[in-house]
């Protein structure tokens, strides 16, 4: 039995993409759980970048089976311009199989996005605006639609009557702009059912028996642990679970089939929208680091806020998903600096804390200690073994494992699939 799940150790962003498509060579399916299109992978495979929001990124090898199963919220729109973008790159998406549990993401939910953000103004999340939040609200508040329903139209119009009159009432009295024509949208949507039709399936069925009959299952997880719903810096989270049991409950798994779980460290810290951020590098640094690294959202463009690696969070993390292994990426943006520093405790009031504080309050008081360590000035994107990085540089990782205790699995040195350094069998 081997199902392997990816989480992001930090605020997303930490190079899930690169990772993901270099352990997705060993699976035999790949499968997406939660988040919808707010996320974005980058993979780059000789001279060819993907970009990918919905369509878990084992697609590109051809021979994976790809899930996007219950727990994900999906906007056709966008998904079907995926498969055309991929198409259009001669990728076919004949493997992939959607949930047909999988929540709707709705005109009307983007609106909402919008309106709810303008709304709050200086208190806003800093969302993606892509209806992902209010999507998930209707799904909690069981007046979601879902792919399934696509595929019994009659029942779908009913539905969506429903739901979009009590939308389009609160569009016009809370918010005093107009709503959405019913038959518009639900032609557009019965459409999108009949695109959807041949990719619909079972998927906890599928996942469950490929993983009985002993494939290798890689859970693609989506944003970062300190994004969760429960487990990150709430309210600045999004609606969903990225953390490792988000995998069990958004495929219908259940945990004891899970043997893996990896978190992915970026070597420094990242952070796009608001929200707390104890070791934030507000100087010159932090954009010379955002620089050296491209450190600009894939789904949005907003420019990352760049911090030092933060081992409190790391803690916080490792415990969170149950660890059992880290992928550090994106070690070669920090090639140059004479020194790194690691935040390894915090200090509120004057009290040392070592735990990531449980109290939004307290988040924003907390001041990081950090300990510092020698940088290597060499550049390491061509290093292929453990053994011929920098010591600097094995000394940082090493220092990291040591601090959160838990194994180092793999290095990422590059954006390409080659400039990887796997340290053990990771299925
Ligand atoms: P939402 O997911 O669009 O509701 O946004 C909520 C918060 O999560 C915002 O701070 C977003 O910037 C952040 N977020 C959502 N998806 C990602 C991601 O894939 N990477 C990094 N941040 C994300």
């Amino acid at each position: 039995m081997s199902a392997v799940v990816v989480v992001g150790a930090q605020w997303g962003d930490e190079g899930k993409g690169k990772v993901i498509d270099f352990l997705a060579q060993q699976a035999d399916m790949v499968v997406r759980h939660q988040g919808g299109n707010n996320a974005g992978h980058t993979v780059v495979v000789g001279d060819e970048e993907y970009r990918l929001h919905l369509i878990p990124s084992g697609i590109l090898y051809g021979d994976k089976l790809c899930v996007i199963a219950s727990g994900v919220v999906i906007d056709p729109r966008v998904l079907f311009e995926e498969m055309d973008y991929l198409a259009r790159r001669g990728i076919g998406t004949d493997r992939l199989r959607i949930s047909s549990q999988a929540h709707l993401i709705m005109p009307y939910h983007a609106r909402m996005d919008a309106l709810s953000e303008d709304r709050l103004g200086v208190n806003k999340l800093g969302t993606t605006l892509r209806g992902i939040g209010p999507a998930y609200m209707d799904k909690a508040a069981r007046v979601g639609l879902r792919v399934g329903d696509l595929l019994q139209p009659q029942a779908f119009a009913v539905r969506l009557k429903r739901v979009l009159d009590e939308k389009n009432r609160l569009f016009a009295r809370a918010y005093d702009v107009e709503g959405f024509d019913y038959d518009e949208l639900l032609q557009t949507y019965l459409s999108y059912g009949e695109q959807l039709r041949p990719y619909v399936a079972n998927t906890s069925v599928i996942i469950n028996d490929a993983i009985d009959a002993g494939s290798r299952v890689l859970f693609e997880g989506a944003q970062g642990t300190m994004l969760d719903i429960d487990h990150g810096t709430y309210p600045f989270v999004t609606s969903s679970h990225p953390v490792a049991g988000g995998a069990c409950i958004g495929a219908g798994v259940g945990p004891t089939k899970i043997s893996q779980v990896y978190g992915v460290v970026k070597a420094y810290t990242s952070r796009v929208g608001d929200g707390p951020f104890p070791s934030e590098l507000l100087n010159a640094l932090g954009s010379d680091i955002r620089d050296r690294g491209h450190e600009y959202g894939t789904t949005t463009g907003r420019p990352r806020r760049i911090g030092w690696l933060d081992s409190v969070v790391l803690r916080h993390a490792a415990r969170v998903n149950g660890l059992t292994g880290i992928a550090v990426t994106r070690l070669d943006v920090l090639d140059g600096l004479p020194e790194l520093k690691i935040a390894v405790a915090y200090r509120y009031h004057g009290e040392l804390m070592q735990e990531f504080p449980d109290n939004a309050e307290m988040i924003d008081e907390v001041e990081p200690v950090y300990e510092t360590l020698p940088g290597w000035s060499q550049s390491i994107n061509q290093v292929r073994q453990f053994e011929d990085l920098p010591d600097q540089a094995r000394a940082y990782l090493t220092r990291i494992s040591e601090l959160i205790q838990v194994p180092l699995v793999l290095v990422s040195v590059g954006r390409e699939r080659t400039n990887t350094i796997p340290l053990t069998a990771l299925f």
